[in-house]
This record gives C-alpha cells, structure tokens and sequence, in this order.
C-alpha cells in the first residue's frame, strides 16, 4: 500500500505529540500516543493505590486495563475501559509519578507488545521514548526531536497559560529535566536516539517549520 511506520522520540516536551497529530492527519495514517499508554496505568496504579514499586502488583493491574483512544471533535481522546481519562492524564499527580512506572521491564513488556498490535495495519505515526530503538525498530523514517530545556519549558509554560493553568516557569524547567533524567538512565528502553534517527533540533524554529522539515525526510526516505 505504500505506507510507512514513522517513529517519533525525543525528551518530554519538545513537540512530538504536535508533529505526530498533524503528520497522521495530513498522511491520513493512525496516531499512536504511547507516553498516554504509560500515563494512563499510572493513573489507575494512582487510584487504586497500587505502590508504583511494585512491579509484580501494576504489571497484574495492566492486564486489567483497556487503554484506547477515540477521534473526539477536538482532538484524540484516551480511555480507560469506558472512561474518558484524556485530562486526567495530563495532571501533575500522573506526570510526576509516570517515569517510575514506565521503568517496570514488565510495563513496558506488555505495553510494547500492544503498541506493536496498533501499528500492525501499517500506515502509523508512533511518539513516545523507545519507538525507534524498541518498539518499531524497522521503522522506515526515524526522527529524534529535540530542543533546548529552556524552550521547552517556555513552550510548556506558554501552553498553561492559554489553558488557564497558572504554573511557574522554574518548577515546568525541573519537572522536564528530572523526567529526562529518569528516562534516560533507566535499566529498559532508556531514552536514546536510534542509529538510525535523523535528529532534528527544533529549538527556534515554528510547528510548521518541524513538519516541513519531517515531510522533506519522508519524500527522500520513501
Ligand atoms: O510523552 P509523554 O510525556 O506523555 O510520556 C510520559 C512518560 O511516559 C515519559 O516521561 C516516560 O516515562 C514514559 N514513556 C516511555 N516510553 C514511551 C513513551 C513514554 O517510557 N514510549
């Protein structure tokens, strides 16, 4: 059918989930939010109080759960069961607490496995940490997004604002860079860019600007 598997990783915030959503619509492929997958255990090991130390308890807690996403009039939707948890998982209670439940080799074997079974019919726009190096390692186009922490946490800051969330700027800049941290040293999957990537800094440049560059990687990959 002449579609492709592209695989989007790169440190929180640095634009993946925006790039990947645009890309999926203009390609008319499906859009795979893996870090919503790993967000959205986190959120129910919150709710019913599993420790997120356990690493035998939330991976018996996953195989419980059916995460889905669902095209809502504005934008993709997560869902826990019949659950719509799509803000949920945004708040600072899951965000804070997601990079220790994704380290869990067990979490991430299960969650891998049903990422792979939503890319099976081909035709994906994947973006989480671990999608070049792991998940979809044949993927055809490969991109590592990057940008300054300083951007980052303006970009995240500047988004709070426009959602009415009023956050400091300091704590946005420590949050992201203690996530990286954890995510980069962790024993499974850390977050590293694949061989093959093409790694694109984004700092200073426009939404519009990261996907032209991506859809120019594609044509000359394709
Ligand atoms: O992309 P997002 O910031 O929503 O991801 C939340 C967290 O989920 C990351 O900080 C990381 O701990 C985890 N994650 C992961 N592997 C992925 C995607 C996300 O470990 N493929």
């Amino acid at each position: 059918s002449g579609k492709i598997s592209i695989a989007i990783d790169g440190p929180a915030s640095a634009g993946k989930s925006t790039v990947a959503k645009i890309l999926a619509k203009d390609l008319g492929y499906i859009y795979v939010d893996t870090g919503a997958m790993y967000r959205a255990i986190t959120y129910a090991s919150l709710e019913q109080q599993v420790d997120p130390s356990d690493e035998q308890k939330l991976s018996e807690l996953v195989r419980q759960l059916t995460i889905s996403f669902k095209q809502g009039t504005d934008g993709q939707l997560v869902f826990l069961g019949d659950r719509d948890i799509t803000e949920a998982i945004r708040q600072p209670n899951v965000t804070n607490l997601v990079s220790q439940v994704s380290a869990h080799k067990e979490i991430r074997l299960e969650l891998v496995r049903r990422q792979r079974q939503l890319a099976t019919s081909g035709g994906v726009v994947m973006d989480g940490r671990d999608i070049g190096t792991a998940v979809l390692p044949q993927a055809e186009v490969k991109i590592f997004l990057v940008a300054s922490v300083d951007e980052r946490a303006e970009r995240r800051y500047k988004e709070n604002i426009a959602k009415g969330i009023m956050t400091d700027y300091e704590s946005l800049k420590a949050e992201i860079e203690a996530r990286d941290y954890k995510d980069s040293t962790r024993e499974n999957s850390p977050l590293v860019q694949a061989e093959d990537a093409i790694r694109l800094d984004t700092t200073g440049l426009s939404i519009n600007e990261v996907v032209t560059s991506i859809k120019n990687i594609i044509k000359n990959k394709v």
